[in-house]
């Protein structure tokens, strides 16, 4: 069964259906899901929605454009969430030069501060980088984020820097955007990436596959993403299900 290891279910847009969608998982092959904060009301919406679901885990985290008004007794509060049962990761942090907002310097800092709490709390890092690869890396560099571990999630750079974070040891986050018609570039990655560093995400509810695309995501589509994988890799979709699961399992050490 598949492993969802990127949702957002947290989202209001998911206000109308949420317990019924995330009772349907597992009749539809979704075996478990992690979801991930963006905010600190995000991420302790996270920790409810792993006390409610047996198949929920979540990640807690500030993403670059919501870092503005974020204060140490934040990072204290994510540590405490941290220690919570089902919490297997730190995120979603990073940068996201796209948006721009708030300056890099503050984005910076609290990708910092945040990659420093994954150390101090022993979890794994979901990463966010958009438009921002150089920074990133150094970044990541310069906190040896190679003897820790994690996800580039929603991965969205050229082979050259997936070589790079692969090199570190770091899981590379495929979801919807491997079935657009236009994304030779992610192919090419997938192309080049060991299957044994290749992890399945929704990012849900953005980011729908083909023929969905443009709609709500739901982890219920993921079955498209693998059909791509697959279909890239020269392997069974079966395969894919299965090997990037053990992956996924390692990544957050289930
Ligand atoms: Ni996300």
């Amino acid at each position: 069964m598949i492993i969802d290891t990127h949702a957002h279910y947290d989202d209001e847009q998911f206000d109308i259906d949420r317990e019924e969608l995330l009772n349907s998982m597992k009749e539809n092959g979704i075996e478990l899901l992690v979801n991930v904060g963006a905010d600190m009301e995000s991420s302790e919406k996270t920790v409810e929605l792993t006390q409610q679901y047996s198949h929920v885990y979540g990640a807690v985290g500030v993403h670059p454009n919501c870092t503005l008004d974020l204060a140490e007794t934040d990072i204290e509060r994510l540590k405490e969430l941290a220690a919570m049962p089902k919490i297997v990761a730190i995120g979603e942090i990073g940068l996201d030069y796209y948006w721009d907002d708030p300056e890099r310097d503050i984005q910076r800092k609290w990708f910092d501060r945040q990659m420093e709490l994954a150390r101090e709390v022993k979890l794994p890092m979901i990463i966010h980088s958009r438009d921002a690869a150089k920074d990133t890396l150094d970044m990541m560099k310069t906190a040896h984020a190679g003897d820790m571990s994690g996800v580039v999630h929603c991965f969205s750079y050229s082979v050259d820097m997936a070589r790079e974070y692969l090199n570190m040891g770091f899981f590379l986050g495929i979801g919807g955007v491997i079935t657009f018609k236009n994304a030779k570039k992610l192919k090419e990655v997938v192309e080049y990436a060991p299957i044994e560093s290749i992890v399945i995400e929704t990012d849900c509810p953005y980011l729908a596959p083909e023929p969905n695309r443009g709609k709500r995501n739901s982890s219920l589509y993921l079955p498209n993403v693998v059909e791509e994988i697959a279909r890239i890799k020269g392997l069974e979709a079966e395969q894919v299900v299965e090997l990037t699961k053990q992956n996924a399992l390692k990544l957050y050490r289930l």
